[in-house]
């Protein structure tokens, strides 16, 4: 049965003029609509941000420890209901279960880390260059943030931004992806039940353009202090050009082309698993995806016909069933992917597959796990015989398809895997530590992993890119508090009368001339 889901502000339903509804489908089932959603306007968007803005004091007056048990509620809430969460993300989304069952534990783990953070969120003391004087650090909360996340993770990062957020005192408007909402709808109802004041967070359903119009009025009225986005690219660079009008450095979470390089010495059997999960796991949907893999021309042959194997044999279909892969997240990426097979030339090779683009009657897929026609599914991809040149090469692909390129010196690796100017994850299988140590500095990417894939970051340790992944922002762990707090420096004089700092400072009086005596 499809929910009715409308946007909630200040705790109430949204009155706002509704600009349409959209229904939210199974993927994997078009037939079982999930949610229909009342779509919100600019203006209600903005009137969020405005409730948010009311409320964020009275919040941040509530004692960091008292939010940091928030966040431990919170985490206890979504254990609680972990399988019916999964159940529903598999249902609205199409990932297969065990996947959907990690994603609610990313958004635990994350909960587990700030229930802490609520007892520390450190300041420093730190000494003066004069006497009966002290020096302070404190981390003060930004204020009101604007969240507009995407449907692929469509739980556990949004956490990675709300979490944090509330526990270092800020108060939250969240706008979720439009085909995710249910889900959204279930996370936000999840935060709610751990005792939040009306008006700490929101959440807005919203089509990007009215969201995007909503971040302006918002930002020109004041009411938004931070934005996090989590997205494409494209639209990261029209936020972060709109937030710079404004004075402001939006968290950006962007695209990745993500680079695997597999050098002589790997073991050419985990390379193949952690190609095939990261690759073509969630269809290859996720920002960490594979992208392409730069492979040692002298395991080249080797490791492609493994590979080939793999993805060739590796059950696709019902994503409550047992398989790699379920379907597209929704219409539009199975649109897109289209296109991206358009970029296929004649110098390549294609593999992996009895067919490409959309699973059907007509273009089958042997050992496929249910009616192909029911949703929306495609067959993995394996481009082989990519040139730095290629648009498949260069640009984001988001879908079960990845490129194949070779090298034969690893500077040589090293710079295709930095070419197309993304930075978000990377991996080198290899048992040499000189390579490890020199891929690592060499990588664009803020994450680098070894012997093990792109995909499956921990949620305590910094995640972002570089690049077109981003602008730098990091979130997770300790780190994404710089996004939500600003130092602020305290200094106290109790000396009782002005001492002025680089002026009124003792010196000690060195004999520069020393030398010992020989
Ligand atoms: C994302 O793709 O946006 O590392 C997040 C991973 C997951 C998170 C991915 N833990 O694949």
């Amino acid at each position: 049965m499809a929910r009715t889901l409308v946007s909630v502000i200040g705790g109430r339903p949204a009155d706002g003029t509704p600009a349409g509804t959209v229904s939210s489908p199974n993927p994997s089932r078009l037939a079982d609509v999930v949610a229909e959603v009342t779509l919100a306007d600019a203006a209600t968007f903005a009137a969020a941000c405005a409730a948010a803005k009311r409320a964020q004091p009275s919040w941040a007056d509530v004692p960091a420890p008292v939010r940091g048990r928030a966040a431990g509620a919170i985490g206890a809430i979504v254990a609680a209901n972990k399988e019916s969460l999964a159940r529903l993300v598999t249902r609205e989304l199409g990932k297969p279960l065990p996947e959907a069952l990690g994603e609610v534990q990313e958004i635990i783990d994350t909960c587990d880390f700030f229930l802490g953070e609520g007892r520390r969120l450190y300041g420093q003391t730190v000494p003066s260059e004069m006497p009966d004087k002290q020096l302070f650090t404190f981390r003060v909360p930004v204020g009101a943030v604007a969240v507009l996340t995407a449907g692929n993770f469509p739980v556990a990062v949004p956490s990675w931004y709300l979490i944090p957020a509330l526990v270092a005192g800020n108060t939250v408007v969240w706008k979720p992806a439009e085909y995710a909402a249910a889900s959204a709808m279930a996370l936000f109802e999840m935060i709610q039940a751990a005792g939040l004041p009306d008006g700490v967070l929101n959440i807005v359903f919203a089509e990007g353009q009215e969201a995007f119009a909503g971040l302006e009025l918002g930002l020109q009225a004041g009411t938004i202090d931070k934005i996090g986005f989590t997205g494409s690219t494209a639209v990261g660079s029209l936020i972060g050009e709109l937030a710079g009008r404004h004075l402001q450095a939006p968290c950006l979470e962007l695209g990745g082309k993500n680079p695997m390089v597999v050098t002589p010495s790997a073991d050419i059997d985990l390379a193949v698993e952690g190609a095939l999960f990261s690759g073509f796991g969630t269809a290859g949907q996720r920002c960490t995806s594979l992208g392409t893999l730069i492979v040692h021309e002298s395991v080249h042959d080797d490791f492609l016909a493994r590979l080939t194997a793999a993805v060739s044999s590796a059950a696709i279909g019902d994503p409550a069933k047992d398989v790699l892969y379920g379907p597209m997240l929704a219409q539009k990426f199975a649109d897109r992917f289209e296109e991206y097979l358009g970029w296929i030339q004649p110098h390549h090779k294609v593999l992996g597959s009895s067919g490409t683009g959309r699973i059907s009657s007509a273009q089958p897929r042997a050992g496929f796990v249910g009616d192909p026609e029911d949703g929306i599914f495609c067959h993995p991809t394996i481009v082989d015989g990519l040139r730095p040149g290629d648009a498949l090469f260069r640009e984001e692909t988001f879908g079960p398809i990845v490129g194949v390129t070779t090298y034969a010196r690893l500077d040589q690796a090293i710079e295709l895997a930095n070419a197309p100017g993304y930075g978000l994850s990377s991996c080198i299988y290899t048992s040499d530590p000189r390579e490890v140590f020199r891929f690592r500095r060499g990588i664009s990417a803020g994450m680098v992993s070894i012997n093990n894939s792109t995909s499956g970051a921990e949620a305590h340790l910094p995640f972002g890119g570089n690049g077109k992944s981003g602008n730098g922002s990091r979130q997770s762990g300790m780190w994404v508090l710089d996004q939500f707090t600003r130092w602020q420096a305290m200094n106290w004089d109790y000396s009782g009368h002005l001492q002025k700092a680089q002026m009124d400072v003792a010196e000690l009086t060195a004999d520069p001339d020393y030398k010992l005596a020989t």
